[in-house]
């Protein structure tokens, strides 16, 4: 049975998956290491179609930053955030422009590190500043402009508690009552503030996201008329689970649109309403495609040992994030239908390196077909903050990435070579 690409939490659980969109996945992952990402370009548009009634939608690049995916965004209209220098400088040779207006790129962060600073003034990048401190260093170093604020309101929500940014254990966003003195001190080196920015969490619920809206209306009121653009943040949640059901944009969209009326007739003028998601645009276009190198009990549970880890997936490690799984048979083998509850786990020397696990470490099963060490389990959903947050543990190399595109597929990031893991390293002369 060949996978629906647009809904990979499908499957029958003893049903074996051969296909990604129209690639078979042991043609794709024939001469080629595993384990590699695979992004698919259809389920990435199908998304940013879905987010069209917004005027603008920014893409929160920390989900998924590779170039191809930037420019895929790009090409369809979206704008994109940036929270460093690393993430301007790839919007950049993605194609975007450092200005505009809307500002194409909007560096959103709690507090500019020497190198972001210098970066953004030289190339005039809007910036939204998450910290009273943010507005003077900028201030000081411009002299004049516009900015836009990005505000905790006082609560938040979010699939796990560290992805919570909002209420007093965040770091995150300006404190909403001290908007008054942040937009005093934003006058005091010369700036205005142009637009307010709330963003309360990832994951979070519609329930939840739903309350921005008012949040966003009383905080624009209180700096008044010089507000041209509000921004709801990212956070919207995606079905990971078997069962979860996608959100309706339609019902979230209304809400703001009101929001957005009523302050355009309040201020005399039009706001311009943005969303920011990050996961919401390329969770689910993305698959995670590894080999199965051993299969093992330990007591009750049974293992099959997989050549990614934490490394390339960081998510179920950090918050227990569950993944939809499937298993590819590497000889062709078709659903006898025997379902086996196995943990999923990786090759790196940790015992929270598991794909299966709740959040605290506690694993858990998940039912796939009976597998053969050589056949291919695909981690799915693992577009948003997967390949963005990989790194290198263990001396292990980035995993290449690919962008498949209907009938093509090209590569759009090659994997570390052994070369770009000691890249910069030395071993000091000492007899020198
Ligand atoms: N805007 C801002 C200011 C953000 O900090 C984020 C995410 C987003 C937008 C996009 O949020 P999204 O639409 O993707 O939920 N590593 C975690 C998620 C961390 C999110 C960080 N900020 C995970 O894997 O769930």
């Amino acid at each position: 049975m060949p996978a629906s690409s647009d809904n990979p939490t499908a499957r029958e659980p003893g049903a074996f998956r051969t296909h990604i969109g129209s690639h078979d996945v042991a043609a794709l992952a024939s001469g080629r290491d595993t384990p590699f990402f695979v992004y698919d370009a259809a389920a990435i548009r199908q998304r940013i179609a879905e987010l069209g009634a917004f005027d603008v939608v920014r893409y929160a690049q920390k989900a998924c930053s590779n170039i191809a995916v930037l420019d895929l965004c790009r090409r369809h209209g979206v704008l994109v955030d940036a929270t460093s220098a690393g993430e301007v400088t790839r919007a950049l040779r993605a194609g975007y422009g450092a200005g505009g207006e809307p500002p194409e790129i909007v560096y959103t962060a709690d507090i500019f590190d020497r190198e972001s600073l210098d970066l953004i003034v030289e190339l005039g990048v809007h910036v939204n500043c998450g910290s009273p401190d943010m507005i003077r260093q900028y201030g000081e170093r411009v002299g004049s402009g516009a900015i836009t604020l990005r505000l905790n309101p006082g609560f938040g929500h979010g699939h796990s508690q560290k992805t919570n940014t909002g209420g007093d254990q965040s770091k995150h966003g300006i404190w909403h009552t001290d908007l008054a003195d942040a937009v005093a001190m934003a006058k005091s080196v010369g700036l205005e503030v142009s637009g307010i920015h709330v963003h309360i969490g990832s994951g979070a619920d519609m329930e939840h996201l739903s309350e921005v809206c008012g949040a966003v209306e009383r905080l624009a009121r209180t700096v008044g008329p010089s507000i041209h653009t509000v921004s709801g943040g990212g956070g919207l949640p995606i079905p990971y689970e078997p069962g979860e059901e996608r959100v309706s944009l339609d019902e979230h969209y209304r809400l703001w649109r009101d929001t957005q009326d009523r302050l355009a007739a309040d201020f005399g003028h039009p706001v311009s309403l943005e969303i920011e998601p990050g996961r919401y645009i390329v969770a689910e276009s993305g698959y995670l495609v590894t080999e199965i190198r051993a299969i093992k009990t330990m007591g009750a549970n049974t293992f099959y040992v997989v050549d990614a880890g934490f490394n390339n997936l960081a998510r179920p490690v950090l918050y227990g994030a569950y993944h939809p799984m499937s298993v590819v048979a590497g000889d062709g083998r078709r659903s006898d239908g025997d379902v086996v509850d196995v943990v999923v786990g990786g090759p790196l020397c940790e015992s929270g390196d598991i794909f299966t696990q709740r959040e605290g470490g506690y694993v858990r099963t998940q039912g796939l077909p009976r597998a053969a060490v050589g056949d291919y389990l695909v981690i799915e959903c693992a577009g948003a903050y997967g390949a963005s947050m990989g790194s290198n543990y263990n001396s292990k190399p980035l995993a290449a990435e690919l962008l498949i595109d209907g009938p093509r597929v090209f590569e759009v990031r090659a994997r570390q070579t052994s070369d770009d893991l000691v890249r910069g390293e030395s071993i000091p002369d000492y007899d020198s």
